[in-house]
């Protein structure tokens, strides 16, 4: 059984046969958080999408207290490495399998700096994730606008996509409802809305566009879950 709790921006807790992760757990400063950095004591892995404050978020903190495992970009990851974090540096395209499934890094068309203190410096790309979860597959594309790289996943069969709709930075409604068309996930769970005024987007007109027969749209209020 997998499970999937929305934690609020593009934030998650993920679980399954040998996983408890987080993905861009941005928990402290999200005025929408629905946990804090302090309910997570047996985190196994984190996902991090790129170096953006609004994915970040407590990755170092959280990483060095729970002990986990940070995957993300090369780049990215040679930086944690740096700070004492144990990583797993993929990269785009790249899959490999751990104890609980296998991974697979995404492209995203978005930035990914590495903001170090006052310093930004070189991240590598941002990313998303094709994560399997006790033999299920999710999808959380990080923040990206619509690219035709997309139309790759279809053929990952993917259960779960978890989409940004929140426009500005990301897709807005319209493109990741094209999106939901060109992945073809079972179901579709909307984030990255709501967080800020930039990023205002209503989810229930994004099921509208996405349509019944295209997949199930799962609208969670943070802290909600999903389990399938
Ligand atoms: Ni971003
Ligand atoms: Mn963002």
């Amino acid at each position: 059984m997998a499970m999937i709790r929305f934690l609020g921006h593009s934030a998650f807790y993920i679980e399954g046969e040998g996983l408890k992760a987080l993905i861009d757990p941005f928990l402290e400063g999200n005025p929408v958080a629905a946990a804090k950095s302090e309910d997570f004591n047996d985190i196994n892995y984190i996902f991090l999408t790129h170096g953006h404050g609004d994915h970040m978020g407590s990755t170092v903190e959280i990483a060095r207290k729970n002990d986990a495992v940070v995957f993300t970009c090369n780049e990215l990851a040679g930086y944690l490495s740096s700070k004492g974090i144990k990583t797993e540096g993929m990269h785009i395209g790249g899959r490999a399998t751990f104890p609980f499934g296998r991974v697979k890094l995404t492209p995203a068309w978005h930035g990914c700096p590495i903001i170090d203190g006052d310093e930004v410096r070189y991240g590598g790309v941002a990313c998303g994730f094709v994560i399997e979860i006790d033999g299920k597959k999710i999808y959380h594309s990080g923040d990206t606008g619509l690219t035709m790289e997309m139309t790759l996943l279809e053929h990952e069969n993917i259960d779960v996509a978890m989409l940004p709709i929140g426009g500005y930075y990301t897709m807005d409604i319209e493109d990741a409802a094209r999106a939901v068309r060109m992945i073809k996930p079972r179901v579709v769970i909307p984030m990255h809305y709501n967080t800020f005024p930039r990023i205002q987007a209503d989810p229930e007109e994004f099921a509208t566009l996405v349509g019944e027969m295209f997949a199930e749209v799962k609208i969670l209020a943070p802290g909600e879950q999903y389990i399938f």
